[in-house]
């Protein structure tokens, strides 16, 4: 079981909270909103209980496994970079590419995701190109960062490969149907795993976008899927009254009544900080439509605590803190007893690192509340399979509703397009 907790009593209990009435007044719309989701469920809702993505995903990842592949490249980006990113500094090892082969559970992870050529040199100068896969994740299969990233590792591929061997090496992660790489896949034989079309990049984590890179790293993909099982389930039986749920009127609130506009995820694990990223981006892309929308912004404590709490502690009354704790971190370090006469040293001897980890997250949160600064805080019991694959499916279905509340489309994004026509047109894409 999953072992994930939601505790709003700091957004309500606190000086500029919310009243209890204005959640009275809103539940109506909440019921409906939660209803609109459960009575047409939107496609990332299926996710966890399909098992075609998982078993494909398992398959080519054990073919890329045992062909003793040094390195995986995964190519892609916004998401169909974030969810795979922000799994792998969950659960692996912060140096997992240092690692020995032996000791990895699979090749090293290169993630090629901006068009910064530092980037991709980097990448390229320590991939091995004998022993290198590549894994081109675009839904659309024509995003400019994904596709360029794309070609220039091809062309090394290529050269030291050969034809055939480039393409015994390339997985086409894309919509199954359609677009440019579906087509490149098709003329060049690539092996293709399917992103569903009824699922948008930045819901597509528990499709082959993270679930491939999750197998080929050695994660328990059974267990990430139970958590969001678990979640769908729960949801599903609680309707409104889910925590995810319940979040999504209370954020919606502190937004539009409130005018608090800046909803801040602070993880006190340095192994989330790519989890707020992926939220970040779920919450902006999804919400920021039609002049609404709240900012969502990622912070890590305790390093945080030296460089942003002051500002939310005494700077304009505009922000949500959101704290994501863990509760038993993975591994935990004592701390050595020594210099016991210097009383500002001496004290932290016989504590441990996690133990102080977790009571600098109690501390912040006890000075905001004092403060009158609203914060809620999600605890996961552990870093685990499991608990990620609920939190992720919990914070998605949060987004959904909120996007019910707001009157919004939180699943498309045509903010993002200006910018590209400008970029195809510069670049010299026919017919722009
Ligand atoms: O959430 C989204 O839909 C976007 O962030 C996309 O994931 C991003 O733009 C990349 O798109 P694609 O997967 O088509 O390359």
């Amino acid at each position: 079981m999953a072992e994930v907790t939601f505790d709003y009593q700091n957004l309500m209990e606190v000086e500029g909270g919310l009243q209890s009435g204005e959640l009275d007044e809103i539940q109506q719309r909440l019921r409906e909103a939660a209803d609109e989701l459960l009575g047409d469920p939107p496609g990332f809702m299926r996710l966890p209980k399909t098992a075609e993505y998982a078993e494909a995903s398992a398959r080519v990842a054990e073919e890329i496994r045992t062909s003793g592949a040094a390195d995986f490249i995964h190519v892609g980006i916004g998401g169909s970079a974030l969810g795979p990113m922000a799994l792998h500094k969950a659960l692996s090892h912060p140096y997992y590419n240092a690692l020995s082969g032996e000791t990895r559970r699979g090749p090293r992870l290169h993630f090629a995701e901006n068009t910064d050529p530092a980037t991709l040199s980097a990448i390229l100068d320590v991939a091995d190109p004998d022993g290198t896969w590549v894994n081109v994740v675009t839904k659309s299969g024509s995003t400019a960062e994904t596709m360029a990233n794309f070609l220039v590792i091809r062309g090394v591929l290529v050269d030291s490969l050969g034809d055939f061997g480039f393409q015994g090496r390339t997985i086409a992660t894309t919509d199954p149907e359609e677009g440019f790489l579906k087509q490149i896949a098709d003329r060049e034989d690539l092996e293709v795993l399917p992103i569903p079309p009824d699922v948008g990049g930045r819901f597509s984590v528990l499709t082959p976008v993270g679930l491939l890179p999750a197998a080929v790293t050695g994660l328990d993909v059974a267990a990430l899927l139970a958590g969001a099982a678990q979640c769908v389930d729960e949801v599903n039986e609680q309707g409104a009254e889910h925590p995810a749920a319940v979040g999504a009127a209370m954020h919606y609130l502190m937004d539009t009544a409130r005018g608090r506009n800046v909803r801040v995820m602070m993880t006190y694990a340095d192994a989330l900080e790519r989890l707020a990223a992926w939220f970040v981006q779920l919450w902006a892309e999804s919400l920021g439509k039609d002049g609404k929308g709240s900012t969502p912004h990622g912070a890590v404590g305790t390093t945080d605590q030296h460089s942003q709490v002051q500002l939310y502690m005494q700077g304009p009354q505009d922000k949500v803190i959101e704290i994501v704790e863990v509760e038993n971190h993975p591994r935990d370090l004592p701390i050595p007893g020594v210099y016991g006469d210097l009383e500002g040293v001496g004290y932290l001897g016989g504590h441990t690192m996690a133990e102080l980890l977790n009571v600098e997250c109690d501390a912040t949160r006890r000075a905001l509340t004092e403060a009158g600064r609203p914060n809620s805080t999600i605890t996961l019991g552990e870093l685990n399979e499991e608990n990620l694959g609920y939190l992720f499916q919990a914070l998605e279905v949060q987004t959904a509703i909120a996007g019910v509340l707001y009157g919004v489309n939180a699943f498309d994004q045509p903010g993002v397009e200006a910018g590209k026509q400008i970029t195809y047109k510069r670049m010299g894409r026919p017919g722009y």
